[in-house]
């Protein structure tokens, strides 16, 4: 109930395309997209060297998608993924131009000093990131599910830094489109000042192995877009992207959702896009926006979505102004997620959910 709470509480490989649309979205914080029949036009602008890498990255990341339950599920290949080389193939033929893959690390490291990762769970990782890689995709590592951090930070802090030093380590030398991401909504005893000290310790660790890496860090409180004024980074560093979780109103996106308490009395929530949802919407994500400008920080929202037992009009409706909100705003995206709970694809049937991924990927206007 602490994330219902916490949520409740919120009120570019390098496809020449690819790059000439991170620099839209960096300097001009506008959207577009590149070329398959489906996605909107690129808008014609000229590349500056001057874009700082965090923000051109996180242009590439522009609109992404959560690559669940491949490498945090309890075993890998419990993700019902068929093909991973052939469902990342699909993410950017359908015009994703980045994913975001949870990494339950914390399931395959030693529990004691020095905490070494499982070489063969990295040998893994690393095929899952370079089959990203090699379509282009834009790639964020992130750090999930590691529930003992919220739990007792305390006692698993040397364990903490122990992974982060072994992953920036091991990814030292991958090309600058894969992004690391320290810790999936840190929340409970995880509180702000804790986190801060701890990202503060864990970042000044990582550059001493990659100075240039971009990393990826969000706020205590689930990502929570409201505390955001809480988190506190290094400011000389600038290879930072930050990102916020969204899933307002959560009555209506996490609808009989099992592992929410209570969340079966919300069935049937819709979400209309009345004039006082638009509100609501609009209100946080300018909060999340103005943040990153006021900041200097670029901002991904890395995950938002419904769950699939929300009617479908309603969760495509939802969808599609979370995704253009963001976009109107210069915010990436990453929808939650691929061919799960939330997801947009049916990995038995190999089909998209058509409405959803209209939502997030709109056709190009025929001209
Ligand atoms: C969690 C998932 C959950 C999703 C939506 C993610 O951060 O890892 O288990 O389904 O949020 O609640």
């Amino acid at each position: 109930m602490a994330r219902l709470e916490g949520r409740v509480a919120l009120a570019l490989e390098r496809r020449p395309a690819l790059c000439l649309f991170a620099v839209v979205l960096a300097l001009a914080g506008s959207l577009a997209s590149c070329a398959h029949s489906a996605r909107p036009a690129v808008a014609t602008v000229v590349p500056s060297p001057t874009v700082e890498p965090a923000f051109a990255l996180n242009a590439h990341l522009a609109r992404s998608l959560n690559l669940d339950n491949v490498l945090e599920a309890p075993c890998d290949g419990q993700s019902g993924a068929a093909s991973l080389e052939g469902d990342l193939r699909a993410i950017a033929e359908a015009g994703f131009t980045g994913v975001r893959i949870p990494v339950r690390w914390s399931w395959h490291a030693a529990k004691a000093a020095p905490y070494a990762v499982d070489p063969g769970f990295f040998t893994r990782v690393d095929q899952v990131v370079k089959a990203a890689l090699a379509q282009g995709l834009a790639v964020v590592l992130d750090m999930h599910e590691y529930e003992e951090m919220a739990e007792g930070p305390e006692a698993q802090r040397e364990r903490f830094l122990a992974l982060w030093m072994q992953i920036a380590g091991h990814y030292q030398s991958y090309p600058p489109e894969l992004a690391l991401e320290l810790l999936n909504e840190p929340s409970g005893e995880l509180t702000p000042g804790r986190w801060n000290d701890l990202l503060r310790e864990a970042i000044a660790g990582i550059r001493r192995t990659d100075p240039q890496r971009v990393l990826v860090a969000g706020p205590a409180n689930w990502y929570g877009i409201a505390s955001l004024g809480d988190l506190e980074l290094p400011a000389e560093d600038r290879a930072i992207i930050v990102t916020v979780h969204y899933y307002d109103p959560f009555e209506f996106t996490h609808q009989g959702a099992e592992w929410v308490e209570g969340a079966g009395d919300w069935l049937g929530t819709t979400w209309r896009g009345t004039p006082a949802e638009i509100e609501a919407l609009s209100r946080d994500l300018d909060t999340a926006a103005g943040w990153g400008r006021a900041n200097g920080r670029p901002m991904f929202l890395g995950e938002f979505g419904a769950y699939g037992r929300a009617d479908a009009g309603s969760r495509a409706r939802y969808t599609a102004a979370v995704a253009r909100g963001a976009e109107a705003r210069g915010m990436s995206w990453a929808y939650w997620e691929f061919c799960a709970g939330f997801g947009v694809y049916d990995s038995v049937l190999r089909g998209w959910d058509g409405p959803l991924l209209r939502a997030l990927v709109p056709p190009a206007p025929t001209p």
